[in-house]
């Protein structure tokens, strides 16, 4: 390092002015640390607002010149343009030309991101460049005009093309290539840059040079995978440019590197710090209960959709018509496409006491695109302030989330839900090249809320919010793209119209669903194929389909009951359960006919016939033989303490019908099994009368009347046991040979 710059340092430290230095000094009365960056925006997008952002967060001055102006340059994300932005400048630039120690700075006004302070940078201007006036960013293409690039000059490492985006330098200097030349609106900016940077005498005469190496500038654009986030000791994130071991300070998603662009901007301008988490979560919060004390809460329009085959309706709305926000303050927008669904939507609709209801059951007039545009209008045509957009996989079990994301305040805010234990969410961390799911390198910490905060993403589903001053812009939108489904089509649209949707996970807002698979189940005729979810929505099914009471049995020093020797009796499955497995064995139908010949098992013979269906006839074998090995297992392992064997096995297990009319009861026998149970399916006294099982050494009869209640014992040798006659109606249990 030169003496000179070692002075320059210490002049900024000390806020003195003027030093003489030959090469980088301020002069005409210039401080060390002026410094004023210039972009060009005609519109204020979520881009610029990120810029403007990380101006204030480092406190730089950045004006912005063009705002309101109508844009004549061109869509310069697929073709050359952006003229305009030179003349723009130009104007802009205009009072500052004179003053020879001002340093300026231009950078795009959509896709930048400041990570520094003035003082840094033109620290890395002077350290840098000390020979130069003027610095652009650099990139590894040639654009627009490749046959350029045999003209530039060589460089030893690193970048070798002129970008346009990000420049440094003199205010004269800069003026003067500003006016060169006259340029259209239409024209290409870049091209009008490169050009005289590759005129040798005007590359000299204003001493221009590159960033190859990322020292203050980076462009992204073909460098996605040289830029990684990096925390200093402070916390702040850093972009760390591996390729070159640099840190730019100055970052552009240029072409079409605007995802990365996104997913830096969630750390880079203090927005997260690793210290402190989120930075700029709050910075919009909005009292939503000072509003509700006030006055009204916002409307809102809470729009439904079913439209694929999705589980758990039931619960899903049972969160819906819980959320805490007034029913007056919330028009439903309800399309429901399944038939499977229509029970549940309809329980719903009647229950509920909105301030206004759009609801169509099941329609092949219009598509789920159409359902879905409907909502943005209805939404505008009830002058809303928020269209609330909920699928039926999104469990809102947070009763608070419409307050909570409202209180956000931000244009697109999402929840973010996920399935689970399970990776699986309703947002993406980032794109893949054909406008896929692609994993980001913090999606895991962000799933599993290791990492706090709001996320720009560039798809999310499910559920989000979009307010008003968004809404009429995104009509169209789940027509944008034809080839995808709505959703994707919708963030297809928001990321082209550069509308930033936010994923937020400061708060635990619900859970998504499952709801690949269920499709097939529908498919096969199920009366309630939910019940086969237990291995893609175990929570969900155990909390319908368990006994409410069976988590008890487990707890340590809990007494089970045992009526008879060896015999013990648990709660096991819900009512639920039980009728809707004698509805789906019903629906089914095909009871076996009570003969010793049985074409089901494997001799063809069974010594004890019952009337019964197996559980592989329903296609259930796999999902009760998993419900024995982790609901009935540990409970066999706690009161036949010492026997292990895991997992369980049974190729017994089936549902049994008494009735007097076909077959009443059993005679007395051994079980094929280690272990069995019997849970009992429905109501005695209600549904018929008599049944029990007798235990003959004992001479003990249990009377199996507890609805869900199973009974646990040895299969043989001391549990001989019968079924006692059933005198009236239908008994139904259902039976599981354990361990053979
Ligand atoms: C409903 O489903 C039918 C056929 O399955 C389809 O043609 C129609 O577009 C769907 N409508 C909506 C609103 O999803
Ligand atoms: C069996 O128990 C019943 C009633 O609990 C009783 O009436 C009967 O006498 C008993 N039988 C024998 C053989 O002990």
């Amino acid at each position: 390092m030169k003496p000179c710059n070692l002075l320059v340092l210490v002049t900024i430290a000390s806020s003195l002015a003027l030093v003489a230095c030959e090469l980088a000094k301020p002069t005409d009365g210039e401080k060390a640390e002026d410094l004023l960056i210039f972009t060009v925006g005609t519109d204020e997008t979520d881009g610029l607002k990120r810029l403007k952002r990380s101006a204030e967060q480092f406190n730089v001055k950045l004006i912005v010149a063009g705002l309101g102006e109508k844009w004549n340059g061109g869509d310069t994300r697929y073709e050359a343009g952006g003229g305009q932005k030179i003349r723009i400048l130009r104007d802009a630039l205009e009072p500052y030309k004179d003053r020879s120690g001002l340093l300026v700075m231009f950078v795009d006004a959509y896709d930048v991101i400041l990570n520094a302070d003035a003082k840094e940078m033109i620290e890395r201007f002077h350290e840098n460049f000390e020979n130069n006036r003027v610095v652009f960013s650099s990139e590894g293409f040639c654009w627009p005009d490749k046959t350029l690039a045999a003209k530039y000059p060589l460089v030893k490492f690193g970048k070798r093309y002129l970008n346009s985006g990000l420049f440094m330098g003199y205010a004269p200097e800069i003026y003067k290539i500003l006016t060169v030349r006259k340029i259209q609106d239409s024209d290409d900016d870049q091209l009008y840059y490169t050009q005289i940077y590759l005129d040798d005498k005007m590359r000299t005469d204003l001493k221009m040079t590159l960033d190859s190496m990322a020292r203050i500038f980076q462009n992204l654009n073909g460098a996605e995978e040289d830029v990684e986030v990096e925390f200093d000791d402070s916390g702040k994130a850093l972009a760390h440019n591996v390729a070159y071991n640099t840190h730019p300070v100055v970052i552009h998603g240029n072409g079409a590197s605007k995802r990365y662009l996104d997913y830096l901007g969630n750390y880079l301008g203090n927005n997260w710090n690793s210290k402190t988490g989120c930075v700029a979560c709050n910075e919009h919060k909005l009292n939503v209960d000072a509003l509700s004390n006030g006055g009204q809460l916002p409307l809102v329009t809470l729009a439904i959709f079913i439209s694929r085959p999705i589980p758990f309706l039931t619960e899903f709305f049972a969160h819906i018509a819980r959320l805490d926000y007034p029913a007056d303050r919330l028009h439903l927008y309800l399309h429901n496409n399944e038939t499977h669904a229509e029970k549940e939507v309809n329980e719903f609709i009647a229950a509920s006491a909105y301030e206004s209801t759009n609801f169509v059951q099941r329609s092949s007039e219009i598509t789920d695109r159409q359902a879905k545009e409907g909502a943005i209008d209805y939404c505008i045509a009830q002058n809303c302030d928020y269209l609330f957009y909920v699928d039926g996989d999104a469990h809102l079990s947070n009763p608070n989330v419409l307050k909570l994301l409202i209180s956000l305040n931000r244009p697109f805010v999402a929840p973010i839900l996920s399935i689970p234990a399970k990776l699986f969410s309703n947002f993406w961390g980032a794109l893949s090249p054909t406008g896929f799911y692609a994993r980001s390198d913090d999606y895991v910490q962000i799933v599993q809320g290791e990492r706090v905060g709001q996320w720009n993403s560039p798809f999310v589903g499910g559920a989000y919010l979009i307010s008003k001053e968004n809404l009429a812009q995104f009509r169209g939108a789940y027509m944008y793209n034809t080839l995808f489904d709505a959703d994707m089509s919708l963030c297809q649209f928001a990321r082209d119209n550069g509308l930033f949707m936010l994923v937020d996970n400061q708060n635990y807002y619900g859970n998504l669903v499952a709801a690949d698979d269920f499709g097939d189940e529908v498919q096969r005729g199920r009366l309630y194929p939910e019940m086969w979810e237990i291995f893609e929505n175990r929570q969900l099914w155990e909390a319908r389909y368990l006994h409410p009471e069976y988590k008890q049995v487990l707890v340590e020093g809990a007494e089970i009951e045992q009526p008879c020797p060896d015999v013990y009796d648990f709660p096991l499955m819900s009512e639920r359960f039980c009728a809707e497995m004698i509805g789906e064995m019903e629906h089914f139908g095909k009871w076996s006919n009570g003969k010793n010949s049985d074409e089901r098992l494997a001799g063809g013979y069974e010594n004890v016939p019952t009337r019964d269906i197996h559980m592989n006839q329903i296609g259930f074998e796999r999902q009760w033989l998993y419900m024995l090995d982790e609901f009935v297992r540990p409970v066999q392992e706690k009161i036949f303490v010492g026997y292990f064997h895991s997992p369980v096995e049974a190729n017994m297990m089936f549902v049994v019908r008494y009735k007097p009319e076909e077959q009443a009861s059993l005679r007395p026998h051994h079980d094929a099994s280690t272990y069995s149970i019997d849970v009992s399916l429905n109501r005695k006294d209600i549904d018929y009368e008599g049944g029990g099982v007798r235990f003959i050494r004992y001479n003990c009869t249990l009377p199996c009347d507890k609805l869900g209640w199973s009974m646990i014992f040895p299969g043989r040798l001391t549990h001989m046991h019968e079924g006692l006659p059933t005198t009236r109606g239908t008994r139904y249990i259902a039976v599981s040979f354990l361990n053979p």
